[in-house]
């Protein structure tokens, strides 16, 4: 590996990525396959079209078509068929582990049950450890511009399958629904032993950051690209060692940078936080994991430590046993000295 550039490192390295809606990996195609094979029809006349509609603008303009495109998942396989094709697509990346969001409300508000969302996930993830290599655990997120209540109610379902997801996260629209509206459900799943993530300072001010921090005291950030606007704020994330799972193409395509090349990845690189490289919703913008890392290496010049330092970052973020953790390092270690 010591003959490669920073980008040809970045992309041959095993990584893990941590920030992947399950739902954004649904391709073009596989929308129209899986409309085709439900007997549903799209208001889009090809995939072509489909794809033409995703210039997004910001945040809540991508939702309304994703959440539109989730509405063709109906049936156990689909899940098991979504997630499968990611799967397909890590592999291709050399991301070794891998942890799932998925939004359960999107599926459950349509009539389809919490067991149907649940299992065909959890099966795709039990094929992705024995056929692939690749370790995958789920994470239940709730949907914040929906209700607390709706929140606890979308708890108490997944219950009975708390052997599938591994912790909880917070996603969909960020201005106006900040962390401190979910408190109460998520001490519960803290309670319950569930490891507790959300979105915060993708869009929204670093107030909301602090918020998820000290009123959910989530482990990792989802985003957490405005916590630079906050020096206080950074100084605590350094100090806390909490991990930012960041998300390039997903900034860009969302506009919340205007230029990859003002991406903030290197100034939080600098300023010592533990961000890594994800894909948010590969699928809508453009690209899966290794298309992140190697478009934000080139647009910002970072160097072959840079990289490590992102991938060692991964591994440091997953929730993984301690065995796993140094059998990733130990991994990625054996692929620089190679
Ligand atoms: N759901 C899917 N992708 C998301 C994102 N980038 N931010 C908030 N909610 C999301
Ligand atoms: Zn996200």
């Amino acid at each position: 590996m010591s003959t490669m550039t920073a980008a040809q490192l970045a992309a041959a390295i095993p990584k893990a990525e941590l920030h992947i809606h399950i739902e954004g990996s649904l391709e073009p195609e596989l929308i129209f396959a899986l409309a085709q094979r439900n007997g549903l029809n799209l208001p889009y006349a090809s995939v072509d079209a489909l794809r033409e509609a995703y210039a997004f603008t910001n945040l809540q303009s991508f939702l309304d078509i994703y959440y539109a495109g989730a509405s063709v998942l109906l049936h156990e396989a689909d899940f098991h068929d979504m997630a499968w094709a990611y799967f397909l697509r890590a592999k291709a990346d050399n991301v070794v582990h891998t942890e799932l969001f998925f939004d359960p409300q999107t599926h459950t508000a349509r009539g389809v049950p919490m067991a149907t969302v649940v299992r065909g996930l959890a099966s795709a993830c039990a094929r992705a450890q024995a056929e692939l290599g690749i370790s995958a655990a789920l994470i239940l997120c709730f949907l914040r511009h929906l209700s607390e209540e709706d929140a606890f109610a979308t708890l108490e379902a997944a219950l009975p399958y708390r052997e599938h997801f591994i912790g909880v996260g917070l996603d969909s629209s960020e201005v106006g629904h900040p962390p401190s509206k979910f408190s109460r459900v998520f001490a519960r799943c803290r309670a319950l032993g569930l490891h507790v993530v959300a979105h915060a300072g993708e869009e929204g001010p670093p107030a909301y950051i602090w918020e998820a921090l000290n009123d959910l005291q989530t482990e990792r950030i989802d985003h957490g690209v405005r916590s630079l606007e906050d020096p206080v704020l950074v100084a605590e994330l350094a100090k806390r060692r909490t991990p930012l799972t960041v998300c390039p193409l997903s900034n860009l395509k969302l506009c919340v940078v205007n230029d990859l090349k003002d991406h903030p990845m290197k100034r939080l690189l600098d300023a010592g936080l533990c961000a890594t490289v994800n894909s948010d919703d590969p699928a809508y913008f453009g690209g899966y994991m290794n298309a992140n890392f190697v478009q934000t290496v080139e647009a910002l010049g970072l160097s072959r430590d840079d990289v490590i330092t992102l991938a060692r970052n991964s591994f440091e973020a997953s929730f993984v046993s301690e065995a796993r953790r140094a059998e990733l390092m130990a991994a990625l270690d054996g692929t620089i000295a190679a």
